[in-house]
């Protein structure tokens, strides 16, 4: 297959994008930049960009779960919980990307793709991640809305300004850009609300849509070009 179809196809980039890499000499096979995008490459060969590997296309599977509570996200779990890998059959290796609280339902990736989980969930990139939040009191004021915006202090650090929209008294829609441990939880509980039910809606450029609790579905080429996009300039921040 010629390099910027392998790229194109691994969802590295749109193909003019991918002839752009090569051009510029970010692209490399077996240890070699390379600067002939009709160059011929498979399987057997390591591409990279920018150094990191390139997932041979059929090889590779990102996939948008829609995780029920009472789930973890982690690929084993000692006490025999039921987890969100095993949600999916799949003969491939597949990583949670990120972590949620059992109790929280909604949006987790599963992928293969080791680099892009990593990059997905390194606070470089400051993926948005949105949630919808119900909260035990109603309703939630004008001045707890106006914490969560600028910033709360908690334990770890205060957080950074949050996007933030009621949606009903008792409901609200936020967006942080950090992954700390059960942050949402502890932003509303550092502004007097204790959450009812938290669900995450969105990560980066991807939407939870109408995907049923415990499905599972392949990102399509436009979702897994988007993705890609979110995590080449840490400065685009889709959602934010
Ligand atoms: N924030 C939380 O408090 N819990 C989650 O599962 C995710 C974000």
């Amino acid at each position: 297959m010629r390099l910027v179809k392998f790229l194109a196809s691994a969802g590295v980039a749109s193909r003019r994008a991918c002839e752009q890499l090569i051009r510029e000499g970010r692209i490399g096979v077996n240890g070699e930049t390379v600067d002939d995008p009709a160059r011929d490459v498979g399987p057997e060969d390591a591409v990279t960009c920018d150094g990191d590997a390139v997932q041979p296309p059929d090889q590779r599977l990102v996939l948008v779960v829609n995780k029920p509570a009472g789930v973890v996200s982690t690929v084993r779990d000692p006490q025999h919980r039921r987890t969100v890998v095993s949600l999916v059959d799949s003969p491939l290796r597949l990583y949670p990307v990120g972590r949620l609280d059992i109790d929280t339902t909604g949006l987790i990736l599963l992928t293969n793709d080791g680099n892009l989980a990593h990059r997905l969930t390194h606070p470089r990139y400051e993926v948005a991640k949105t949630y919808r939040v119900r909260l035990w009191r109603s309703p939630i004021s004008d001045d707890a809305l106006g914490a969560l915006r600028s910033g709360v202090a908690l334990h770890d650090g205060p957080t950074a300004p949050a996007r933030v929209r009621r949606l009903r008294p008792d409901t609200i829609e936020l967006t942080i850009h950090e992954g700390r441990n059960r942050q949402v939880k502890r932003m509303c509980e550092a502004v007097g609300h204790r959450v009812r039910s938290l669900e995450r809606v969105g990560f980066g450029p991807l939407a939870l849509g109408d995907l049923a609790p415990g499905e599972a579905r392949r990102l399509s080429a436009d979702e897994d070009r988007a993705l890609r996009k979110t995590i080449r300039d840490p400065r685009a921040r889709p959602g934010a």
